[in-house]
């Protein structure tokens, strides 16, 4: 196979639990790896944990521990964390597993051959939570920036790795390659690092200090852990040197990271490659920071912690995963909170995507018996046909350039290009014409193709449920190379009677009403909350009600209810009897084809015996007048009033 891709996330330190930055950069890579299965590559994608060193130390002591019962059982919390959230990852690496150190202490052994490894005693400023020794440049009123500690002074012999030397080379590697570290205003931080001396790199601790590494393996008295030990995950796993996966997968790689490790990446990770002889990575992509929802750094204190499996638990894994990729501008801070996943989830995917599938689905079921009809094509399909088969063209570039909100928007885009399709056809009008059957199956065709051709798209950022979508539609699954062409679910096949709703709708946590008992409690002095009193609704409380355009098609008389009008109304995909108070303003002739509003989901109530589905909106002046609403302008049925 000549498409070859292979993708990393960072090996995550086994010293906390798996929390949503971990989440975020692992969803990241695994849609880029399942992309560019889809897409036709040999895609190979690795994760794995970071376990030795100082600070895993202490946690293991901390935790009364020892140092490997401690890594395993972190380790294996994020080989769970991975699986809820349906990461496909290909390895899982450890750095203390076996294959891993001998790679580690061989790479070791060429660089220190090489005269690239000296002895010297060090004194500076070091870091525990970077595991680095810093510069007072870095500081920050005399904290490290990203662990808000201040560094210990340190005095000690240790290893050095003449990274300076490599500077030159380097430079000149990031300018003449420019997308090497992408987004670019990365790519220029890091050349403003290397516009000065780099300096050379610490790589061991003396073994009575920090027992937790690898021995060097020139000096059983030294150990090397973090950066010249972690790093070298990345080719360990691929069964550095004589495995063809290292030689087919290393020459297409792309490391993905947060910004908090871009010097290890950029400056000691390919200069490390150099002096052992080794080719250096292709990419190196680097993701911004999740913020809590009020943009502040997430903090239990502060209350925003976003915690991303139990979300998994609520959502399903899809929604969350397509919230952050959907979210968030790849390089950027993004701010993320319960309440704007489930706007985003109720929006895009209950609203346009889950609708679509349901509307087409139940009109198939009812007019075609549930077979796929063939489609008859005609002018004024061409546009949605050109569109959906333009797609995958747009995207993949998209993609390319880890623009993947925009991807995924530009999915989106033909999901409701596809609902205005669907409206303005308006199938289930056709449905009531024998003559308009074939039109009403071309139509019908197209939504469902189109749906096909969305759900493999969507593949990527939610592997379940696009297969849902297929399969109920009775499709199987399709390559990237199957959408490029109209056409490929096949006229004749069969849909399940039943499913599922796909993205049923959710509400959006409330923590103002939970908090309100307290507040009661707190006193009698309390002013009760004004928005109370006034009956105030959150705006979620608004958006749980689905107002929809419904069309009167029959009006009758309720029997022994002088006010009582029993409605028939098409929404479009379906057919609603509703029983209205409003007798006593219309007359039942002049109510057929008049669009009014209803109140969708209402739960079903019987009046007089039948059983009114939702109710319809009218406005009452108080003074015996009452008017039906109706949309202004004349708009599909079945449209949301939002
Ligand atoms: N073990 C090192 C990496 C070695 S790679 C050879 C390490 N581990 S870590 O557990 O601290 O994970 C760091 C990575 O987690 C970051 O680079 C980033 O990808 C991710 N994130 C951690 N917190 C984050 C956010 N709040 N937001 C987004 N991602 C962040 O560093």
């Amino acid at each position: 196979m000549s498409k070859v891709f292979y993708v990393t996330t960072p090996i995550y330190y086994v010293n906390a639990e798996p929390h949503i930055g971990h989440a975020y950069t692992t969803v990241m890579a695994d849609f880029l790896a399942r992309f560019h299965r889809l897409d036709g590559y040999d895609s190979y994608f690795l994760t794995g944990t970071d376990e030795h060193g100082e600070k895993i130390y202490q946690a293991a002591e901390k935790a009364d521990t020892d140092p490997q019962s401690f890594c395993d059982r972190i380790s294996q919390r994020f080989s769970e964390a991975w699986r809820v959230l349906d990461i496909s990852n290909d390895d899982f690496i450890r750095t203390t597993e076996e294959r891993h150190k001998a790679v580690v202490r061989r790479v070791l052994e060429t660089v220190h051959a090489s005269g690239d490894i000296y002895y010297d005693e060090y004194a500076g400023i070091y870091c525990v939570g970077c595991e680095r020794f810093l510069t007072d440049k870095e500081l920050v009123d005399g904290k490290c920036p990203d662990h808000l500690i201040e560094p210990e002074n340190r005095r000690e012999g240790n290893y050095f790795f003449r990274m300076e030397k490599y500077r030159q080379w380097l430079r000149d590697h990031i300018r003449d390659n420019p997308s090497f570290i992408r987004p670019e205003g990365y790519k220029n931080e890091v050349l403003g690092m290397l516009a000065e001396s780099i300096g050379d790199l610490s790589i061991s601790r003396p073994k009575d200090r920090v027992p937790w590494g690898i021995e060097l393996p020139w000096d059983s008295d030294h150990v090397t852990y973090v950066w010249f030990d972690a790093l070298i995950n990345y080719i360990s796993a691929l069964g550095f040197s004589d495995d063809q996966r290292y030689t087919d997968y290393w020459p297409a790689t792309q490391h993905m990271i947060g910004k908090d490790i871009l010097k290890a990446h950029a400056v000691f990770w390919p200069t490390m490659l150099k002096a052992a002889g080794l080719p250096i990575y292709q990419h190196l992509n680097v993701g911004g920071f999740l913020m809590g929802h009020d943009g502040q750094k997430m903090s239990k204190s502060l209350g925003n912690v976003v915690d991303p499996f139990q979300l998994a638990e609520k959502f399903g894994p899809d929604a969350v995963r397509y919230y952050l990729l959907k979210d968030t501008v790849y390089g950027q801070d993004s701010s993320v909170g319960e309440h704007l996943l489930i706007d985003r989830y109720n929006a895009d995917l209950a609203n346009d995507l889950g609708n679509l599938l349901s509307r087409a689905r139940a009109l198939i079921g009812r007019h075609m018996d549930g077979v796929l009809p063939t489609p008859e094509q005609q002018a004024g399909d061409q546009e949605v046909i050109a569109e959906g088969t333009a797609l995958i063209g747009r995207v993949r570039p998209l993609v390319g350039e880890l623009r993947i909100f925009e991807a995924l928007e530009t999915v989106m885009q033909f999901v409701r290009m596809l609902n205005r399709y669907f409206n303005d056809e308006a199938p289930w009008k056709l449905a009531k014409d024998p003559e308009q059957h074939g039109r009403l199956g071309t139509v019908l065709y197209n939504c469902v193709e189109g749906l096909r051709i969305v759900s493999v798209l969507m593949e990527p950022a939610m592997p379940g449920k696009a297969r849902q979508v297929r399969i109920d539609l009775g499709l199987g699954d399709f390559t990237f190379a199957d959408i490029e062409e109209w056409g490929g679910a096949m006229p004749g096949t069969k849909m399940p009677a039943e499913a599922e709703i796909l993205f049923p709708k959710t509400e959006t946590e409330k923590p103002k009403q939970q908090q309100t008992p307290k507040k009661k409690k707190q006193g009698p002095k309390k002013e009760p909350d004004v928005r109370e009193e006034k009956g105030e609704i959150s705006i979620d409380d608004f958006f749980n009600v689905q107002l929809r355009v419904a069309q009167v098609t029959a009006a009758e008389k309720v029997e022994k209810a002088d006010k009582l009008l029993k409605l028939t109304l098409d929404l479009g995909d379906e057919i609603r009897t509703v029983v209205s108070g409003i007798a006593e303003w219309y007359q039942p002739e002049d109510l057929p084809g008049t669009k009014v509003v209803l109140v969708a989901n209402l739960k079903p109530a019987k009046l007089r015996g039948i059983i009114s589905e939702g109710m319809i909106l009218a406005a009452d002046d108080g003074q015996g007048n009452l008017t039906l609403v109706s949309p202004a302008q004349d708009i599909a049925i079945g449209a949301e009033v939002r």
